[in-house]
């Protein structure tokens, strides 16, 4: 069995109604349940939480580092991902692989998203992959 926590940053809980022609009409929910199914055949047990607030990511990743009990992280930090100090800082004291997931391709959207600073603390990056972010950045780690 391996373990994966996934945070998800702000208004990643308004995914379905938030600029649906950006990121689409499915839920956070949809999302996970489609990750689930993705990965049934695989052994994944997945620990999924979303905060609006910084200190919160933080904590949850300060708490997955306490515990060691997880193959690797994966991280949609959303706009802090651009600005976000305390977030890097919490990911560069971590020991499993970061993985960072964005929905869209970041690149292709506005200048203030071109700075991603989290990613300098993640081994992996993958954006633009919409839904299926999450289960490929899982299975890159787990058939590895
Ligand atoms: C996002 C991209 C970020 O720029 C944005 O602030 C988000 C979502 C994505 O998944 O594409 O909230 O992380």
């Amino acid at each position: 069995m391996k373990r994966y926590l996934i945070l998800n940053g702000p208004n990643l809980n308004m995914l379905g109604t938030r600029e649906p022609e950006v990121y689409g009409n499915l839920t956070l929910e949809d999302i996970r349940k489609h990750t689930e199914k993705m990965l049934s055949k695989y052994q994944v047990e997945m620990t999924w939480f979303q905060s609006n607030i910084e200190g919160e990511l933080v904590d949850q990743i300060q708490i997955a580092q306490k515990k060691g009990e997880y193959n690797a992280l994966i991280i949609n930090p959303a706009a802090y991902s651009h600005t976000s100090v305390a977030i890097y800082d919490a990911l560069k004291t971590i020991q499993i692989p970061v993985i960072e997931v964005h929905l869209t391709n970041v690149h292709a959207r506005e200048d203030f998203r071109q700075t991603l600073l989290t990613a300098k603390a993640a081994s992996k990056i993958m954006c633009g992959l919409g839904k299926d972010a999450y289960f490929m950045a899982i299975l890159s780690d787990y058939l590895t």
